[in-house]
């Protein structure tokens, strides 16, 4: 019997995270958590064990400490199959206009700190010759808008850097690069924001949507809902000169 394969989710604590877990567990994989906030992802892992009767184990991991995300790595008792971000902060971009600790910390949570982290399980895989890589980012990132740009800048940078790093993956062999753009998820995250429901997805859906790229059907570019493939399409091809009048 094939041992099972198995699965880290960074950010453990998240809504998203959590289906996702769960969505690994019911398919037969072994599935661990890493979070900041490790109480959170313990229950989480104690629903998913509730529900699937997988046990979940739950690392400690703040991504913003940088200078550790090697340890982080070399600590981990196996190099998991599969890896995935779901690291992110929307944070108030009001304030981020004036705050810098605080844009700072949206560019750092949203952008360097994931890459730096996917980049070390890159190494490693490449190293094995085999794993995958999925990195939550957003359609925030596909375009600048003025109530969110650097939320949406920082997203920008992160897909750009799955981007690169799925080239580099492609012509090493054995290594696949996932990037996943949801657009609106019910979550913590989106809690105080009014959302239009025809647009709007359960954390559910997302987990789905991840599972089939990264383990069935071999997409590497996904938008969560077709629909938002579309509305990005149309967003995107807006003129300039248009788009900074419609106050997005
Ligand atoms: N909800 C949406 O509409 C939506 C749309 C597009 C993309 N996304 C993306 O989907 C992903 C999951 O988001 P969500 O909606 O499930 O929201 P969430 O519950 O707020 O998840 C964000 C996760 O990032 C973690 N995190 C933030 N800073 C961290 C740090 N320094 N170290 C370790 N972990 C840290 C949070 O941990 P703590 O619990 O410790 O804070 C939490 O687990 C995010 O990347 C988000 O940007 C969400």
């Amino acid at each position: 019997m094939t041992a099972p394969k198995s699965v880290l989710v960074i950010g453990g604590s998240s809504d998203i995270g959590h289906a996702t877990a769960l969505r690994y567990a019911q398919a037969g994989w072994q599935v661990a958590l890493a979070a900041r906030d490790t109480t959170a992802a313990q229950r989480n892992a104690d629903d998913i064990k509730a529900r699937s009767g997988v046990d979940v184990p739950v690392h400690a991991l703040d991504v913003l400490a940088t200078d550790k995300l090697a340890d982080f790595v070399a600590a981990l008792p196996a190099l998991p199959d599969t890896v995935i971000s779901m690291i992110g902060e929307l944070g108030d971009q009001k304030r981020a206009e004036t705050d810098l600790a605080h844009a700072t910390m949206i560019m750092r949570t949203n952008f360097e700190a994931p890459s730096l982290l996917l980049g070390l399980f890159a190494n490693a895989f490449q190293a094995r010759g085999a794993g995958t890589i999925v990195g939550v980012s957003s359609v925030a990132g596909d375009r600048g808008r003025g109530s969110n740009y650097v939320y949406g800048a920082a997203k920008a940078g992160f897909s750009q850097f799955l981007s690169g790093l799925r080239n580099r993956m492609a012509l090493a062999g054995g290594v696949r690069v996932v990037t996943v753009k949801p657009g609106f998820v019910r979550t913590r995250m989106t809690a105080h924001l009014k959302l239009p429901a025809p647009l709007t997805v359960d954390p559910g859906r997302v987990a789905a949507d991840i599972f089939r790229s990264a383990e069935e059907n071999g997409r590497e570019v996904i938008y969560v809902g077709r629909r938002f493939w579309l509305v990005m399409t149309i967003i995107c091809a807006i003129p300039e000169t248009v788009f900074k009048r419609l106050k997005l």
